[in-house]
């Protein structure tokens, strides 16, 4: 057992070998904050750390703990409007108009292990020894309403989850406005936080501010988690870096839309709010009906951020990614999209997967523009019957092709989406999203289909089970290329069109879950428009990612390094594409994106005929370098070891699970003349083991993380054999294998 109930004091204590978090049920029967951080010793009264006052102005109810004003008390999951003037968790809207509630104790049970989430992703177990899950029953005996609040501890790891649940008990119908999934009060606001911003091509850029008095807040509301904004947020104290130091993360396994949020109040105690975006949400619950809220993961550690990054990747990997492909090696890709566009047919396609093949390449991936009349992005979405002009044979006869070639064949969707200039669109005009009387807005010439319909999400279904059943297909790209506007679904109530966002991401679930149970060995990427919709959600589906539409190497390196801090190596797609590259014209060396992509699933996005003889035999040696590599890269030990979002040169490394291999990669954007000497600390070896560095020499593990790996080349004025002349854009790996001998030379 460790989640501790005292029965005396009313007071949980979620404890396990790395954190504690512990809050009890006050006399009034609300359940307040007292703890969170690094484990404590449990005891039966943590009394003492309920600091609470009635301060002037303060509103204090008239029973129970009349000492203390809401406003003043740490709370577990608040409410607004009974005298805590903060942002609230939940807000019920009841027939009389009122949106007051109030919840006080009733029970709580602990169980062994962690329940499901019914319809929702969600970080689950294996065995039931490896969490406990405490449900701690509330009631506002007004409104009927009754909520549970479900913590989930891991028994290894500072990791809990939490979500709620709420129930009407009562006899009238109510909406609830409002249901975050994690409330947290922390009783300072010494805290940087670190958010994941950016747009299209430039995701997850790590924005670092300080907390203070006042709110500081992310969220979406396109419909997905979003390129602007991701769902994971890092709260680290100020003088904690990459190897040391406290820092918690909240993640939010969901896809729609979010907010998570800071509220610094001006006695500096932090209010963490995460959940559904509460902007146009609203969930009707007739009596006996229940709103289940998706799940976020509370991670804390006191030793730094790779080490918070490492507890997300191993959970994440583990128990969040289902079925085959969990802990699996990904297979090498080509994709056909850069390197056609929409101008293919067979031949051409079959042209490209030969010399992939030819090159070692394992998959081959067919993009956008396979379908009903999609020559271009005008038209044929929602068509998802392959065009007898491009594909004579269709996919069934393509995939044979490609799967006789001896690679596997896969396919991009897009189901969510139609174009008006499609027969979907023409046979069902009101599928989609749009408010009556309105001219709802394109994107892309695209509107969005109303997945809060079940019988829209099993048309999609019917449609995309039929291809996959009828071909050879090892590998999906699930892409959404706009965000969600004109949410108004013309099959809903008027009282109920709030639901309307949430029921949309609940249809793209629901038939994730059902392609992934006909089809288990499929691997699915998703995507959306490059990294839209990159969430701890989608990971439950789909085990890997696109990680972002800008493929240029020196880019890639700083998306990649911004989407560690909360997602693993083996989750991002990440591909050696033409130059100059697409989106921004650069021209970087063959060599640097491929030491780039390597540090992701890897794959390539261009037409490798293209290439010059030599250039291909360079790709033969990437895609075998990478094949004898990646179990270290993609399943092993990540460490991010300096930053390009603040140096010219950066590095990261993996190191496998006996630390007896590992990998640098190391990268330059712009060359300098005659500059200092550089020297890359690594992290993670075994201090007492000697490495083998390429072919060039032996270090102790204690000498490489502390004294660090010597990366001077010819900028520093080193000259000789093997010394690289510098060059923009410059890469380098370093293959680190303990060597037999235990001294070196
Ligand atoms: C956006 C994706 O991110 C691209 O990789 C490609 O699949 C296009 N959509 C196709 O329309």
């Amino acid at each position: 057992m460790f989640i501790y109930f005292h029965e005396k004091t009313r007071t949980f204590h979620l404890q396990n070998e790395k954190i504690s978090y512990i809050m009890c049920v006050l006399e009034s029967g609300e359940l307040a904050q007292l703890y969170f951080g690094k484990r404590i010793h449990d005891r039966e009264d943590f009394g003492y750390l309920l600091e609470g006052a009635i301060r002037s102005h303060s509103a204090y109810p008239q029973d129970g703990n009349c000492g203390i004003s809401p406003e003043h008390i740490k709370q577990e999951y608040p409410a607004f409007g009974n005298g805590d003037f903060r942002q609230g968790a939940i807000e019920i809207l009841q027939k009389n108009g009122s949106r007051s509630c109030r919840f006080r104790y009733v029970s709580h049970r602990i169980t062994a292990g962690k329940p499901k989430l019914s319809g929702l992703p969600a970080v689950y177990t294996e065995e039931d020894g490896e969490a406990q899950t405490l449900i701690v029953t509330l009631e506002d005996t007004v409104c009927g309403a009754e909520l549970e609040l479900l913590y989930t501890l891991f028994a290894d790891e500072g990791i809990i989850t939490r979500s709620a649940r709420i129930t009407n008990r009562g006899s009238e119908a109510f909406h609830v406005t409002r249901a975050m999934s994690l409330c947290l009060d922390l009783p300072d606001n010494e805290y940087d936080w670190i958010q994941f911003s950016g747009s299209w091509a430039r995701e997850r850029f790590p924005v670092t501010r300080k907390l203070d008095i006042g709110i500081t807040q992310i969220e979406s509301l396109r419909g997905h988690s979003s390129h602007q904004q991701n769902p994971f947020v890092i709260l680290k104290r100020p003088n904690t870096d990459e190897v040391s130091g406290e820092a918690m993360g909240i993640s939010f396994v969901y896809s729609g839309n979010f907010r998570i949020s800071a509220q610094v109040d001006p006695y500096r105690v932090t209010r963490i709010l995460t959940g559904i975006n509460p902007t146009w949400f609203s969930w009707k619950l007739e009596e006996g009906e229940s709103f289940q809220t998706p799940e976020a993961v509370l991670v804390y550690t006191d030793q730094g951020l790779n080490r918070l990054s490492q507890i997300y990747h191993r959970l994440y990997r583990e128990r969040l990614t289902r079925g085959v492909w969990k802990n699996k090696e990904r297979p090498i890709l080509i994709n056909n999209w850069e390197a056609t566009y929409f101008d293919f047919n067979e031949e051409k396609l079959l042209k490209i997967a030969s010399k992939a093949k030819e090159c070692g390449v394992e998959l081959f991936v067919l993009d956008d523009g396979w379908f009903g009349a999609r020559r271009n992005d005008d038209a044929g979405l929602g068509d998802w019957v392959a065009a007898k002009e491009l594909l004579p044979e269709g996919i069934s006869g393509l995939s044979g092709k490609v799967e006789a070639l001896g690679m596997k064949f896969g396919l991009w969707i897009e189901p969510e989406m139609v174009n008006p200039d499609s027969d979907l669109y023409r046979e069902h005009p009101d599928w989609c999203l749009h408010v009556p009387e309105r001219t709802p807005s394109l994107s892309r010439q695209q509107l969005v289909l109303d997945f809060s319909r079940p019988e829209v999400v099993d048309h999609i279904h019917g449609m995309i089970a039929k291809i996959l059943r009828e071909s050879k297909i090892s590998y999906i790209k699930w892409d959404m290329n706009r965000s969600i506007t004109d949410c108004y679904s013309v099959a809903k109530e008027p009282e109920r069109q709030g639901e309307v966002y949430h029921r949309y991401i609940l249809g793209v679930y629901d038939l994730y879950e059902r392609l992934i149970t006909e089809f288990p060995d499929i691997l699915f990427e998703s995507c959306a428009g490059g990294g839209g919709r990159f969430d701890a959600g989608m990971l439950y589906y789909a085990p890997q990612a696109w990680t972002s539409d800008d493929t240029d190497a020196m880019e890639r390196v700083r998306i990649q390094y911004g989407t560690s801090y909360g997602y693993p190596v083996v989750s991002m797609g990440s591909h050696v594409s033409a130059v100059p590259n697409h989106q921004l014209g650069r021209i970087t060396p063959l060599k640097t994106r491929a030491e780039v992509a390597y540090f992701g699933t890897f794959g390539y996005e261009l037409d490798l005929n293209r290439l010059s003889e030599e250039e291909q035999e360079q790709v033969r040696e990437y895609t075998e370098f990478m094949k004898k590599h990646r179990r270290l890269i993609q399943l092993g030990t990540f460490y991010r070891l300096q930053s390009p979002f603040e140096h010219n040169e950066s590095a990261w490394m993996v190191v496998n699970e006996d630390r007896t291999e590992a990998l640098v990669g190391f990268y330059r954007t712009l060359s300098q003349a005659n500059i200092h000497f550089s020297r890359i600390r690594l992290q993670g070896l075994d201090p007492e083991k000697t490495y083998q560095i390429n072919e060039e020499g032996c270090c102790y593990g204690d000498e490489l993380m502390h004294a660090g790996l010597v990366v001077s080349d010819g900028t520093s004025g080193k000259t000789g054999e093997g010394i690289l002349p510098p060059s923009d854009f410059f890469s380098r790996l370093f293959l680190l294998r303990a060597a037999e001998k235990d001294k070196p030379e």
